[in-house]
């Protein structure tokens, strides 16, 4: 039964390119990753568009520090993420920059749109200006006494000590985080989209499964609250493009910055013809458009994102798909702990595939936070992966190499053995596409304990000492075809070794669907060692290593 196979179109929030990538990050790269990976496997047409965020006053700010253009500072960061990105297995089928001339048209050319429907609204407002720096302060750069309890050296909006939000006008005592100077108002005109003028829409979309019921309860309390119209501009000096008729304001980073889903993407149609922008961004498009982000961005893609694609006449996503924050050892990341490891930092000590799959292991479709415990990485991955998963094929591979040339049986010895495995199949893809991947891999392992097992209980090396050849071969291809399964389970998350087993068993696994047919009567490969145990003091290093750099 074949269906013509759905497109998707899938994304990951676009990191700001003004600072490496970190683990906390990887959470929801190899989370998408593995995801659009397991579409991939089921035959669904399916891409993986992602691209640097590249404007907004940090960026600016930085760029200046190390007096380079904005521009280079960017381009380089983008090389350096898509390098470790690319090192972690993470295949996008685009990477492109918010700051390109495709989001640039896009940008422009929506807010056109929603001007001339009457969805930008013109206001004079006031704002704290520094006035030595020269610049209009985001909330993030002032700092100043609480108004509610008095704590000093608190944030713009809200305060640490108490948990209390406010208005930068009621901070006490206010500072500029730039030249701690206490900034004067000054007003500026600014332009605000009518976030209110869809709040049915929204209700709508929210109604039906755009969003997970965690989600949806935050997003109820938004509308309890209100929805106020959304700031869009901002003063120069500004990274980012300037909004057309005017001579000093630019577009605010997060409007531009999920029209770099759709730069990104229309950046790859100019370079594929099977690949039509409308086809996924039209008003009546048939595609499915996914967004992958974290717990902290939900308003931008949830409200906003949503608005404004609606407010100028293009579809809205079919889902956003919101995960929790990382903690390591139970604690958020820290520079002194050495727990803010970037994802060189890891590289450099450890496999990429280890945290794929402790991730793996982890990750479920709610927005809880989930925990990298470093003693459990390394027991997890020693256990399950070397202990149990290898172990299989390493325990087979041997005799069938040794005794018959590579040459599998003709016949399978536990025919409704593998029959078992190959039917846990189908819940186990039902629990990926739910991006319920700890238990996808709960599932997988416990089968491979069933094909130890059986190993363990056929004995091939008694077996052997016995002169029973016929049977060490039926038991060790049995095993193999056990193992071969579970690799195809695993490929989405463990894209190097399913690759490494793809030339020791001398077969491609294309399709999920691929598993229902044993290897039989085939020459097989030489075995090669499929993973190293980790060895603890590879993730002290680690940590030293991180807290040296930071
Ligand atoms: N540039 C914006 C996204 C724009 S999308 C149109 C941004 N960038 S970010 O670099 O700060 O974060 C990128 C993604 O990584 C976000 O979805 C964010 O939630 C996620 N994470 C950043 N730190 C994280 C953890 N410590 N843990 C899990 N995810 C984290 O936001
Ligand atoms: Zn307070």
């Amino acid at each position: 039964m074949s269906q013509s196979p759905r497109k998707l179109l899938v994304t990951s929030a676009l990191p700001y390119a003004n600072g490496p990538i970190h683990i906390g990050h990887l959470v929801e790269y190899l989370q998408t990753d593995i995801w659009v990976r397991f579409q991939k496997l089921t035959g669904q047409d399916c891409l993986y568009i992602c691209a640097s965020d590249a404007h907004g006053t940090p960026i600016m700010l930085r760029a200046r520090q190390e007096n380079i253009d904005p521009e280079i500072l960017v381009e380089n960061f983008r090389h350096e993420h898509q390098k470790d990105f690319a090192d972690f297995h993470i295949a996008f089928d685009n990477y492109h920059s918010t700051h390109s001339e495709e989001n640039r048209e896009l940008v422009e050319d929506i807010f056109a749109k929603l001007d001339s429907k009457n969805l930008i609204e013109r206001r004079t407002i006031e704002q704290a200006y520094d006035e030595s720096a020269g610049m209009f302060l985001p909330d993030r750069f002032l700092k100043g006494t609480c108004p509610k309890c008095g704590a000093r050296d608190q944030y713009g909006d809200n305060c640490e000590a108490c948990g209390a939000t406010y208005s930068t006008s009621e901070l006490v005592d206010p500072r500029s985080i730039l030249s701690d100077t206490a900034p004067v108002l000054r007003e500026s005109e600014h332009l605000f989209f009518r976030l209110g003028e869809f709040e049915p829409m929204l209700r709508d979309w929210i109604q039906g499964d755009a969003v997970d019921d965690s989600v949806g309860r935050k997003l109820q309390e938004w509308f309890d609250a209100g929805l106020q119209d959304w700031d869009i501009s901002r003063d120069a000096p500004y990274f980012g493009f300037r909004i057309p008729g005017t001579d000093n304001k630019y577009f605010y980073v997060w409007l531009d910055a999920p029209v770099g889903y759709m730069a990104s993407f229309k950046n790859l149609c100019q370079r594929r013809d099977d690949l039509l922008f409308d086809d996924y961004f039209g008003a009546d498009s048939e595609a499915e458009l996914y967004h992958f982000i974290g717990k902290d961005i939900v308003y931008f893609h949830t409200l906003f994102w949503p608005a404004v694609l609606e407010g100028a006449g293009y579809r809205k996503p079919t889902q956003v798909f919101a995960h929790g924050f990382l903690t390591v050892n139970g604690q958020k990341m820290s520079k002194s702990r050495g727990t803010f490891v970037s994802a060189r930092c890891y590289l450099n000590n450890l496999n990429a595939e280890c945290l794929r799959y402790y991730y793996a292991v982890k990750l479920s479709a709610g927005i809880e936070d989930i925990d990298l415990n470093l003693e459990d990485f390394v027991a997890r991955v020693n256990s399950d992966l070397v202990g149990k998963l290898v172990n299989i094929a390493s325990r087979c591979a041997g005799f069938i190499d040794k005794g018959f040339e590579g040459q599998l049986a003709d016949t399978l010895e536990r025919p409704e053995l593998y029959d078992e495995f190959v039917a846990a199949g189908d819940v186990i893809a039902k629990r990926y596409n739910d991006r319920n991947y700890s238990h996808a891999v709960r599932e997988i392992m416990a089968l491979a304990d069933l094909a130890n097992q059986y190993i363990d209980e056929r004995k091939p090396w008694v077996l052997a000492k016995e002169g029973k050849t016929t049977e060490v071969q039926a038991t060790c291809t049995q095993g193999l075809n056990l193992f071969r399964v579970l690799m195809t389970y695993l490929t989405p998350v463990l894209p190097e070794m399913a690759a490494k087993v793809a030339e020791f068993l001398q077969v491609e696994t294309r399709h999920w669907d691929d598993r229902r047919t044993p290897l039989l009567g085939c020459r097989i490969g030489k075995f090669a060692p499929l993973l190293q145990r980790i060895d603890p003091k590879q993730v002290d290093n680690m940590i030293a290593q991180s807290l040296e750099g930071s």
